[in-house]
């Protein structure tokens, strides 16, 4: 047995990312369409018991109707797993499934679990709404606005406060549908993907934001979304998404044991605070933490997977934390594969993980700003 316990993640997966309202999962139960995820990424490691489970840790940004309940338990019976495995349901908005995995982790470096299932799920066709009038607390919207103005708001404040141009947004945009449409014509998407069924019967197997016939000139063309005169529309904001997303995680040892052979190992986690009003700025604060816990530089990534929630902010967290854009999103960003917010860190996790195994590279780090003001960032490394 190893002296330091190590988390590693031993197999991983997530549906096809589908249009929410206008997409294939619209007319299905989040809790079935997990369920059928949950069951295709323990069909990955066959030679775990699914009663040596610990945990199942579900994050979800929106857990409202289909998602009351404690959707984590409701989704892990629904897979079948038996009766003595727990869940809960965490929330961090945007990086609820990375601190899904984070708090997997870390259980398991502290010694009191030993396999631990973490990913999220997102139902935006049914569950994503702005903040009714009547929830509003007056008092804190007066201490701070900006926890209840919409994300294409807080994007549209970053953009002012760093004179981030239209065009730039749009070229952004056009760049993430083009690496998108890339790395689905070469299948370097298909990996992570989990085939499932929706209530029709239909077979999901690809992603569906992705837009071929995309252009410069129809993206100038398109009205601004979030303010009249702004400067965000609808595809320089990430797509609304339904989709799932889960990874197993065990103790090194563990893994050793049941003769499981290490995707990748968890490195590191941090999460960190900002100005809810700018919330997209929240990388700039997470990221040096998580890579000073790595004990890592931006340098040493392989890959950045950096969540486009806005274009406004990817290009801002970009420039400012001096990353190398070449290194970030390599297989396309939110705005063309979409982001299904609770389960978007396990998502973005998976594609991490395969383009270091397509490129035999090493080094990941996942990061995203989310709603309130904060953001998130996590290292691993590839073992395999
Ligand atoms: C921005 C937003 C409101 C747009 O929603 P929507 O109106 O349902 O989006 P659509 O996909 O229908 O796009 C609107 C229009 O733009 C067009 N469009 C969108 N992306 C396009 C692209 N890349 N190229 C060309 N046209 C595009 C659509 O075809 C549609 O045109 P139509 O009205 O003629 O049919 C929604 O995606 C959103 O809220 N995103 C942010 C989600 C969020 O806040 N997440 C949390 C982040 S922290």
């Amino acid at each position: 047995m190893s002296e330091k316990r190590e988390a590693v993640i031993v197999a991983y997966g997530r549906s096809a990312c589908c249009k929410a309202r206008k997409g294939s999962l619209a007319g299905t139960n989040p809790i079935e369409y997990s369920a059928e995820v949950l069951q295709g990424v323990l069909g990955k490691v066959l030679a775990l018991d699914p009663s040596l489970i610990e945990d199942v840790i579900l994050g979800c940004a929106m857990p409202v109707n289909e998602m009351d309940y404690n959707a984590a338990r409701m989704i892990a019976r629904r897979a079948g797993l038996p009766n003595s495995v727990p869940g809960q349901t965490i929330n961090r908005f945007c990086s609820s499934a990375l601190q899904a995995v984070a708090t997997a982790a870390n259980a398991i470096l502290a010694g009191q679990m030993d396999c631990v299932v973490a990913g999220g799920t997102e139902c935006m066709t049914r569950c994503f709404r702005p903040c009714p009038e009547e929830y509003i607390d007056k008092k804190l919207q007066e201490m701070d606005e900006g926890l209840y103005i919409s994300m294409g708001e807080t994007a549209e404040r970053v953009a002012d406060r760093y004179g981030v141009t239209r065009e730039a947004m749009d070229r952004m945009a056009y760049e993430s549908h083009k690496k998108a449409l890339a790395a689905q014509a070469a299948g370097k998407l298909d990996p992570s993907i989990v085939p499932i069924h929706n209530a029709e019967g239909m077979l999901l197997t690809k992603d569906e934001g992705i837009r071929a016939d995309i252009s410069m000139e129809s993206l100038a063309g398109l009205r601004t979304c979030f303010r009249e005169n702004g400067r965000v529309t609808a595809a320089t904001s990430s797509q609304t998404t339904d989709a799932s997303a889960f990874a197993v995680l065990m103790s090194a040892d563990m893994a050793k044991v049941l003769g499981l052979k290490p995707v990748a190992k968890f490195i590191s986690f941090a999460a960190a605070g900002c100005e809810a009003e700018v919330m997209g700025l929240g990388p700039i604060y997470a990221v040096p933490k998580a890579l000073k816990k790595a004990g890592l530089t931006l340098d040493d990534m392989d890959v950045i997977e950096l969540n486009e929630a806005f274009a406004a902010q990817a290009l801002v967290c970009i420039d400012q934390l001096g990353m190398d854009p070449a290194k970030v999103n390599p297989y396309g960003g939110a705005m063309a594969l979409g982001h299904p917010m609770g389960a978007t860190g396990v998502v973005l996790l998976g594609k991490a993980l395969d383009y270091l195994k397509d490129n035999d590279k090493k080094y990941a780090l996942v990061t995203m700003c989310i709603g309130g003001g904060m953001g998130a960032a996590g290292v691993f490394e590839r073992i395999d």
